[in-house]
């Protein structure tokens, strides 16, 4: 069952009802500002960290689920209230869609002849969330209506804001001026910062303390000032503040009126930030109230936006005749790439944005998805994260996108992390073909005066793994690597102690086959550079290790059918035939046969054919099999899930692609687009009822056959799947990839995609390539006509545009 449509020409989602299973969202904001809404309006705003300068207030865990957010309400004499989102009245609505766009989400509503359209998006450059609110009335009579706004102010810190009450409800201030609500909490003291929620028309009154709007044993769906149809002009000194206006308007028969709302955030230096005693210097917010006073500013900046996206889109465009292909490629998996790169694990409606900051492995893999898009973004990217890393090569797990600094309470000791820093460097350079990066002078943990080149960064990442094997040569695995829950070094035993961090047991004993096979991968392209843009000799030594680390591969982690996961603390095999429970594990097998692993000798082959076998079930591929059914504390966190859930043997998409792209490796195009297909939200848009997460982007999770939940996805919006199924589909099975010299094209197809075109921007060229697949088994390109030999085309300065043909 669906709940709504693809739009493609609009770039939408159109959602054609409040009841989703689940409140599905959108995201606001690009840079600075950001602001989650769902299709009911609900969700937060923030300013570059959700848990340091939140703006206003959500309740995860809340009942009923999603209340709190951008609420609206409109109210005729003698008829009940209700909001173009449905929620928090619920009034029935006559007409209802919710349209998700690259950016913006539109809420169009009607009740009673009473037509309502909600714009929300935030400006390009500008600090603030626009609400364009559009009413017209369509009867023959007049209509009074009442409307009054509602946002609920969080206290900044969104932590403090929902546990540290014996000061916070002391603390709020909030100041009124014209039209504007001005939230000013903490300002006297040592912020410098406000937010604000202004209307560009004249207003019958406000209210700004929540008690008073609301009034007693009241709820967001019927607050008394509502209900009254009038306003307190209430100033909150303490409580809780919120931001409502009041506006009473008159629309004649067929008459249509805007009405603009802003919800934005000012900054003021430390030592300017008073105008008055108390009072604060309002220039910027001034700035954008004045700016989105017209409905000119508001329509022109929505149509940037809209521009924006499609210029960034337009670097890679596939035209086949497969339409859910295409949507994913061309719209959402790229949208989905930029809210990851941007928010990584931070703000979703499963992680509360109080949590973890920017992971290190995590940020990497996004970049693989996102280089493309703002290749300057990605460029500054690499140097913060390679700015936590430490002199010996290791890493703190995470920073804080704040002050970009490692974070001390989770370390470091993933011994896949620094890895991954090859990974995304390279991928830049690709791109780009920018190897300038490899010179940038950088700190280690961000202490001035230890600065060195990226490139010996890359090469302390590398040398860590080189230095830190286990007895059968294989890379020891620390606290955990890519699956943060084998946590082989960490035996807890105490309730509610961390999995990952209680480091008890370093048994310089358990080993991951999953970091062999990316010290084959990461150790050729490290190799690579080092041949191209440094010291060959150094590429001769390291492609020794990664010759060694192969053959270790060969002797000790090759099980017989499939590639062992790992040797715990005790050199037990994880992930054999010879287990009880947990014989196969998918990420060795994606993973080895990625790094080329096991091409020459059938191993590959047989590895994924056990894949198929016994992970994939019909929602994708599980994490493992079977799943542990008893906690185990040398193996960690990922048996502290019950079966079929996470990490233990759910459907991890993240992995998936690796499967699909090995696949492509070893010649497979249907099967490699098959393990595409049954993750891809547009092919599972189908059955969204019992997928119940929004089927325009990918999810992190979805329930295994072990455990009760089959089918159903959790964790939506913030997971590396976005970024591994853009370099899975764009690249493996499309075969546009990026190279040194230029762009390569290799596609391994299946049968069912015959010929598409793919308009590919790529440092500064337009490529138009035309596939056909004829199934011959060899490939030929043109490039202008001219033939060229191999699958390479090199970059051309002279040229702007290229035509490339390429047959089957
Ligand atoms: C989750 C992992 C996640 C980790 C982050 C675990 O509980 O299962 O998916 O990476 O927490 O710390
Ligand atoms: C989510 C984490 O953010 C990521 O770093 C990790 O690799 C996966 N979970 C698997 O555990």
């Amino acid at each position: 069952m669906r709940y709504g449509y693809f739009d493609d020409k609009n770039k939408e989602y159109i959602i054609n009802t409040p009841a989703t299973p689940l409140p599905w969202i959108n995201y606001l904001g690009n840079k600075d500002f950001f602001g989650l809404i769902s299709n009911t309006l609900g969700g937060y705003s923030f300013y570059r960290d959700a848990r340091l300068q939140r703006l206003t207030r959500f309740r995860y865990n809340n009942v009923p689920a999603d209340t709190g957010g951008r609420y609206y309400y409109l109210k005729e004499k003698n008829k009940p209230a209700w909001n173009p989102g449905y929620l928090p009245c619920k009034t029935p609505l006559d007409k209802y869609t919710c349209r998700h766009g690259l950016g913006y989400t539109i809420i169009e509503s009607e009740k009673e002849d009473l037509i309502s359209k909600l714009t929300c998006f935030v400006p390009l450059d500008d600090n603030c969330e626009v609400h364009r609110l559009d009413l017209s009335n369509r009867s023959d009579e007049p209509k009074t209506i009442q409307l009054f706004s509602f946002i609920e102010w969080c206290l900044w810190d969104a932590v403090d804001d929902s546990q540290n009450f014996q000061r916070n409800l002391n603390i709020a201030e909030v100041e009124v001026e014209d039209n504007t609500i001005y939230h000013k909490t903490e300002y006297r003291e040592r912020r410098n910062h406000y937010a604000f929620f202004g209307v560009n028309r004249p207003i019958a009154g406000f209210d700004t303390d929540r008690n008073e709007f609301l009034g007693q044993f009241r709820g967001f769906d019927d607050p008394i000032a509502v209900e009254k149809g009038a306003s307190t002009n209430s100033i909150s000194h303490g409580w809780y503040p919120i931001g409502s206006h009041q506006i009473d308007l008159t629309l004649a028969a067929g008459e249509s009126t805007h009405i603009v709302f802003i919800l934005g955030y000012g900054q003021n230096p430390v030592d300017d930030k008073w105008s008055g005693k108390n009072i604060i210097r309002k220039t910027s917010a001034r700035f954008i109230l004045e700016k989105y006073r017209s409905i000119e500013s508001v329509e022109s900046e929505f149509d940037r936006l809209k521009e924006y996206w499609n210029q960034l889109l337009a670097s890679y465009q596939l035209e086949s005749s497969h339409e859910k292909i295409d949507r994913m490629v061309n719209i959402w998996n790229q949208y989905q790439c930029m809210v990851t790169f941007n928010l990584s694990r931070s703000a979703s409606y499963f992680e509360s944005g109080t949590g973890r900051g920017m992971g290190f492995r995590d940020s990497c893999q996004d970049l693989l998805g996102f280089v493309h898009l703002v290749p300057e973004r990605a460029r500054e990217r690499i140097l913060d994260i390679a700015s936590i890393q430490f002199e010996d090569g290791s890493t703190y797990h995470q920073y804080q996108p704040l002050t970009k600094l490692g974070n001390h309470a989770v370390g470091s000791g993933f011994n896949d992390d620094p890895l991954w820093l090859i990974a995304c460097t390279t991928a830049y350079i690709k791109e780009t073909g920018d190897h300038g990066i490899l010179e940038e002078m950088l700190p280690f943990d961000n202490t001035p005066g230890t600065e060195q080149s990226l490139f010996e960064h890359l090469r302390r990442s590398i040398n860590y793994t080189i230095h830190h094997r286990g007895p059968h040569g294989l890379p020891l695995i620390g606290r955990a690597d890519w699956n943060d829950c084998l946590n082989l070094n960490c035996f807890s035993t105490e309730p509610g102690e961390s999995f990952q961090t209680t480091s008890n047991y370093d048994s310089q004993v358990a080993e991951s086959v999953f970091i062999a096979g990316m010290a084959v991968k990461y150790g050729k392209e490290y190799a690579e550079l080092c041949q191209r843009f440094g010291d060959p000799k150094e590429a001769g030594e390291i492609l020794n290790f990664v010759k060694d680390t192969e053959q270790a591969i060969y002797d000790s982690a090759w099980d017989g059918e499939w590639f062992l996961r790992a040797y715990d603390a005790h050199g037990n095999k994880i992930g054999s035939s010879q287990c009880e429970e947990g014989k196969i594990f998918i990420e060795p097998q994606g993973m080895s046969v990625m790094a080329g692993v096991g091409l020459n000798n059938g191993y590959a082959k047989t590895a994924l054919d056990s894949v198929y076998d016994k992970l994939v079930n019909d929602f994708g591929i599980e994490l493992v099999t079977p799943p542990y059914t008893e906690y185990r504390k040398e193996l960690g966190e990922i048996t502290s899930y019950p079966p079929g859930y996470k990490e233990n043997g759910s459907v991890f998409c993240h992995n998936n692609p690796w499967v699909s792209i090995a696949e492509a490796m070893i010649g497979r195009g249907n099967r490699a687009f098959d393990l595409y297909r049954r993750i891809s939200p547009a092919y599972v848009e189908e059955f969204s009822d019992l997928h119940m997460t929004e089927p325009y982007v990918y999810s992190q999770t979805i329930g295994g056959r072990g455990g009760h939940s089959l089918g159903q996805a959790k964790n939506s919006w913030l997971t590396g799947t976005a970024a591994w199924s853009f370099v899975n589909i764009s690249q493996a099975i499309l075969g546009i990839q990026p190279d040194y010299d230029g762009l390569r094209i290799d596609p391994c197809l299946p049968d069912e995609l015959k010929q598409y075109k793919i308009k590919r921007i790529y440092r500064g060229c337009t490529y138009l390539i035309d596939v056909e697949n004829h199934n011959r088994g060899f490939i030929e390109i043109t490039v202008d006509g001219q033939k060229i030999d191999g699958t390479l085309i090199p970059v051309s300065k002279e040229k702007n545009t290229r035509h490339v043909t390429v047959r089957l």
